[in-house]
């Protein structure tokens, strides 16, 4: 089974009821598979079924999401890390996020899995000018040395785009992990496996944080979360990594306090020649939600002294053709400037 046939199955309501309700009919006169399940995705999932058969949750997931959770959380189950997936938070465009329960105390009450869709999805756009200057990891999180790995993601070939995918979410996790330890807003990681990570959730059980988007917030509380940003966006800046897709819609707020989320393409400043015309945009994407909220910036000035106080040149400023018109952040400036 491919990623593509992968993903129809992840789309599509509930295929593996399908198959299994289609086995369990009498072939059909044309003796072809009913619906769209080929046998080979048939042999593949009741495969895949008989594992880590202990594993329950409380969230009633349809038959082929069961199967998915049970795979991708299952070694999470097995290392207690969790001990319950407890409903699906969010399902976003490259991934969904699950709230769990953990299986013994830490310090966290909930756990958060962000699921990665298989990466034929992946739909966020020019991931190659992320990716620029930045070598790719392993399923650990080191530096990918061997050269078939190298030469197969150069090649795109099915296992390069495989390998690709393991670097994408090690990035995510280790950015995650050394800015949490840096002191940064970013819920703590505590575990990865090949296509989940695991973190601190933000919220309760009844309520997950907001996105910062969705917050209207007064004068005085929104000056006090601006300079917060500002100084992640500094302070990430300092760790040689600029967010890369930074605006109120990845940022959590919860109890009057933020959270940065969403880290998988994040850009190292030195080696990414569009280092700088990305990290203008995650500055532009912030402040055109805070001046919203009555926060006084001026981006351009603002990128500028944040990029140059890390010893970082300045190249020529931001275009219209470098913002997204897909992206309601981007949407506002675009139309004004068209
Ligand atoms: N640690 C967390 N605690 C609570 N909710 C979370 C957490 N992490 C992610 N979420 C929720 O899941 C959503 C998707 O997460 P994230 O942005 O990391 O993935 P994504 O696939 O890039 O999603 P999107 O396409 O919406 O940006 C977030 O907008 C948020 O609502
Ligand atoms: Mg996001």
């Amino acid at each position: 089974m491919n990623t593509k046939d992968l993903s129809r199955l992840l789309d599509d309501n509930d295929p593996y009821e399908e198959m299994l309700n289609a086995s369990k009919r009498r072939p059909r006169k044309t003796g072809r598979h009913p619906k769209q399940i080929s046998k080979s995705d048939y042999e593949f999932l009741k495969e895949q079924d008989d594992s880590r058969k202990t594993f329950r949750f409380t969230y009633k997931a349809a038959r082929f999401e069961e199967w998915w959770l049970t795979e991708t959380l299952g070694a999470f189950y097995e290392h207690k890390w969790i001990g319950d997936v407890l409903k699906k938070v969010k399902v976003g465009k490259e991934a969904s996020v699950y709230l769990c329960k953990p299986a013994r105390e830490i310090d966290a009450p909930l756990l958060a899995a962000k699921i990665y869709r298989p990466s034929s999805l992946r739909s966020l756009k020019n991931v190659q000018e992320y990716r620029q200057g930045r070598a790719d990891l392993d399923e650990e999180g080191h530096l990918l040395w061997k050269e078939a790995d190298i030469n197969a993601i150069v090649k795109r070939t099915k296992y390069g785009e495989e390998v690709r995918h393991t670097s994408w979410i090690a990035y995510e996790y280790k950015t995650m992990e050394d800015l949490f330890n840096a002191g940064a807003d970013v819920p703590k990681v505590y575990a990865k496996e090949k296509n989940a990570i695991l973190m601190c959730f933000i919220g309760d059980l009844t309520t997950a944080a907001p996105i910062l988007n969705s917050v209207s917030l007064e004068a005085d509380e929104a000056q006090v979360l601006f300079e917060r940003v500002i100084h992640n966006i500094d302070l990430m800046l300092k760790h040689n990594c600029i967010h890369g897709d930074l605006s109120a819609y990845n940022i959590l707020y919860w109890n009057g306090e933020i959270s940065l989320i969403d880290f998988p393409q994040i850009v190292i400043p030195e080696s990414n020649p569009s280092a700088w015309k990305i990290f203008q945009r995650d500055v532009m994407r912030v402040c055109q939600y805070f001046s919203a909220q009555g926060v006084e910036c001026n981006p351009q000035k603002l990128a500028a002294d944040l990029w140059t106080s890390h010893g970082h040149k300045i190249f020529k400023p931001l275009e219209p053709k470098d913002l997204d018109p897909e992206k309601a952040e981007d949407r506002k400036v675009w139309e004004k400037q068209k």
